[in-house]
C-alpha cells in the first residue's frame, strides 16, 4: 500500500472559516429564473427560487456580474460598478436578495470585473475625449510601432485571430483589451485606477455581501514592457500566460481591505493559468487570495489516472503553502462536465442512447468526488439536476466566446416554457437543454432517485460527517480504474471510492489502513446510483458507480 498524497491536518484552536467547509453554488443570472416574463433571468427571479438552493443544501450562492452593461459579453464588460442592469432590477432588489439570502443562512458572493470595463463605461467615454479630464491614463495605450502594426503580437481572448489591440483614430494610439474589443484593459499602474476600484470593493461589502470571485484577476498586473509573446505561444490568449509579480503586491492590498470587514468575508480568484503551480502562488503566503479557482482539474478527461494527477499535483502545490484547495468541474465558460464527459464516446460512434445514460453516470460520479475531495466544491446552475448543454441553433448564437451551449435556462418544471413566465410569443434568450420535459427541478425534486437528491444527500452528509469537508486527505491504491481516497477527521473515517471503468470490480474496503481495527464492516453512505445506501457495503463496485463508506 503506498499513500501518493496527503492532506494538511486541520488547523485546530480558532473557528474555521465559513468558506471552507462550504459548498458555493453558482447563479448565471442570465438564466437563472426568470420573474418578470421577458425571458431573460432577473434577481426577483433568484429571490423565488432561494427556498430551493436552501432545501439543497448549499451554503452560498456567486453570482456572476448584474451591474449594467452593454452585454456585449453578457455583463462581463461593465458600464457601472455600483448599480443593477435593470434587465435585472434595482438596487433595492438586490439589497433585498441579500437580506433573504441571509435570512435562510446563505451566504452570497458577487463578481467583480476589475481587468477591463465595457467601452460605454464613463471613464472610457472620458478617456476618447479630445481633452480627456482624468481617464486617458485609466486604459493601456501605446503608439503603433514603426511597421504601423499593434504594439505586441497579443491576441484577445474571444477571437483569436484578432489582435488584443483595436487602433483609436483620433489619437492615432492603441488600446489594449486581452477579451473583446469593447472590453478595455483598465492600466492599474494608475492610482486612480486603484482607489477606484477598491471603492467598488467597499461599496458592496458595506451593502453586506459574503465574498468577492475576482474576474481574470491575474491580468491586473502586466509586465510593463508588454513584451511579445514567443512564437509557440503567440496564439494564445494573454490571459492564459500574464503572471508578473506586481498583481501579487496588488492582490495582498486588495486582501487587507476585504479582511478589514468582520465577518471572514471571502475573496475567490480566478486566476486562469494553466498552471496549478503558478495558481498556488496567487495565495501568497496567506495575505493574497483566501482561494482561487484551479482549471486543470475543469480541463481533465474523466479518466482515473487524470484525476489523480491533478488532484496529487493540487495537494502538492497547495499544501506547503496551508492554501485551501477550490474543486469546480462546470461554469458559465466551458462546456458543462455531463456533456463533456461522454463527448468521446460519440465521437467513436457509440450508440448515442447508451452515451447518454453513461455520462449521467458519470455525472453522479464526478458529484461525489467534487463533494468529498478536499477544498471547497463550487457548483454552477444545473449541473445538480445532470443537465447537458443545450443545443444552440446557428440563428440562436448569442456569445463572442461560443458558450452559450452551457448558459441556456434552467428547466424549473416539465411546462414549454419550463417555469420561466415569458407570456406567448417571448422565448427566452437561449433554448432550454433538450432533455427539459422529463429534466427539470420539478420532476428531480418528486424523485428520490434523481440527481437533485443525490447533490442533497452529498450534501446533507458532508454536514453529518466533517471528516468529508474538512479532514485529512490520503489516496490510496485500488484496483486499476477505480480511485481511492480517506478522509479522517478525529475518530471519524470516510472511504471514497469511484469507478471510473465500465465493469464491475471488486474492490477490499479497508480504508487503506490495513489493520486488524479497520477492517470493522463499513456502511454505503452514499452510492452514486442510489443503491445499498444505509447497508453494509459488499465490496461490489458497480459500472461507473462511485461509493462513500463510513464506519
Ligand atoms: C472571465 C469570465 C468570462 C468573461 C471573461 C472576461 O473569464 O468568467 O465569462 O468573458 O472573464 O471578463
Amino acid at each position: 500500500m503506498t499513500t501518493v498524497g496527503s492532506g494538511q491536518p486541520v488547523v485546530t484552536g480558532s473557528p474555521l472559516p465559513w468558506w471552507m467547509s462550504a459548498v458555493v453554488y453558482q447563479i448565471y443570472p442570465w438564466s437563472f429564473a426568470d420573474a418578470n416574463g421577458d425571458g431573460i433571468g432577473d434577481l426577483a427571479g433568484i429571490r423565488a427560487h432561494l427556498d430551493d438552493l436552501a432545501w439543497l443544501g448549499v451554503d452560498a450562492i456567486w453570482v456572476s456580474p448584474f451591474y449594467p452593461s452593454p452585454m456585449v459579453d453578457f455583463g462581463y464588460d461593465v458600464s457601472d460598478y455600483c448599480n443593477v442592469d435593470p434587465l435585472f432590477g434595482t438596487l433595492e432588489e438586490f439589497d433585498a436578495l441579500v437580506a433573504e439570502a441571509h435570512a435562510l443562512g446563505l451566504r452570497i458572493i458577487i463578481d467583480w470585473v476589475p481587468n477591463h470595463t465595457s467601452d460605454r463605461h464613463p471613464w472610457f467615454l472620458d478617456a476618447l475625449t479630445e481633452r480627456p479630464n482624468d481617464h486617458r491614463n485609466w486604459y493601456v495605450w501605446r503608439d503603433p510601432r514603426s511597421d504601423g502594426l499593434p504594439p505586441n503580437n497579443w491576441v484577445a481572448a474571444f477571437d483569436m485571430s484578432a489582435s488584443a489591440w483595436t487602433f483609436e483614430e483620433a489619437s492615432g494610439q492603441w488600446y489594449l483589451h486581452l477579451f473583446d474589443s469593447a472590453q478595455p484593459d483598465l492600466n492599474w499602474d494608475e492610482p486612480g485606477v486603484v482607489d477606484a476600484m477598491h471603492d467598488v470593493l467597499r461599496f458592496w461589502l458595506d451593502r453586506g455581501v459574503d465574498g468577492i470571485r475576482a474576474d481574470v484577476v491575474h491580468c491586473i498586473g502586466k509586465d510593463p514592457q508588454l513584451p511579445d509573446n514567443p512564437p509557440e505561444l503567440a496564439a494564445i490568449p494573454h490571459s492564459a500566460l500574464n503572471d508578473v509579480p506586481i498583481t501579487h503586491q496588488r492582490l495582498r492590498d486588495i486582501r487587507k481591505l476585504i479582511d478589514s470587514y468582520p465577518g471572514d468575508r471571502v475573496i475567490v480568484g480566478e486566476v486562469y493559468l494553466l498552471s496549478t503551480e503558478a495558481v498556488a502562488t496567487y495565495y501568497g503566503n496567506g495575505d493574497e487570495l483566501h482561494l482561487s479557482f484551479n482549471f486543470p482539474p475543469l480541463y481533465a478527461p474523466w479518466s482515473e489516472p487524470h484525476w489523480r494527477r491533478c488532484i496529487d499535483s493540487t495537494v502538492h502545490a497547495l499544501a506547503p503553502r496551508d492554501a485551501w484547495p477550490t474543486w469546480v468541474l462546470s461554469n458559465h465558460d466551458n462546456p458543462r462536465h455531463r456533456s463533456r464527459y461522454d463527448a468521446a464516446a460519440l465521437f467513436r460512434g457509440e450508440d448515442p442512447a447508451s452515451v447518454v445514460r453513461r455520462s449521467e453516470l458519470r455525472a453522479r460520479c464526478a458529484a461525489v468526488m467534487l463533494l468529498t475531495l478536499r477544498g471547497t466544491p463550487f457548483l454552477f446552475q444545473g449541473e445538480e439536476m445532470g443537465l447537458l448543454d443545450a443545443v444552440i441553433p446557428p440563428d440562436r448564437v448569442v456569445d463572442p466566446g461560443g458558450r452559450d451551449g452551457c448558459r441556456a435556462p434552467l428547466p424549473w418544471d416539465g411546462t414549454d416554457q419550463h417555469g420561466w413566465f415569458a407570456p406567448e410569443g417571448i422565448e427566452p434568450w437561449l433554448p432550454f437543454p433538450d432533455e427539459s420535459s422529463t429534466r427539470n427541478y420539478a420532476s428531480q425534486r418528486d424523485d428520490p432517485d434523481s440527481v437533485l437528491h443525490l447533490y442533497s444527500r452529498l450534501i446533507a452528509c458532508r454536514r453529518s460527517h466533517p471528516a468529508l469537508s474538512l479532514g485529512e486527505f490520503t489516496l490510496f491504491d485500488a484496483p486499476t480504474g477505480v480511485l481511492a481516497y480517506r478522509r479522517t477527521l478525529d475518530d471519524q473515517v470516510c472511504a471514497v471510492f469511484i469507478n471510473f471503468t465500465d465493469a464491475t470490480v471488486a474492490i477490499d474496503h479497508h480504508f487503506g489502513i490495513e489493520t486488524s481495527l479497520e477492517r470493522a464492516p463499513a456502511t454505503v453512505a452514499i452510492s452514486s446510483n442510489g443503491s445499498g445506501e444505509g447497508s453494509p457495503f459488499d465490496g461490489r463496485l458497480l459500472p461507473d458507480q462511485a461509493v462513500v463508506l463510513t464506519r
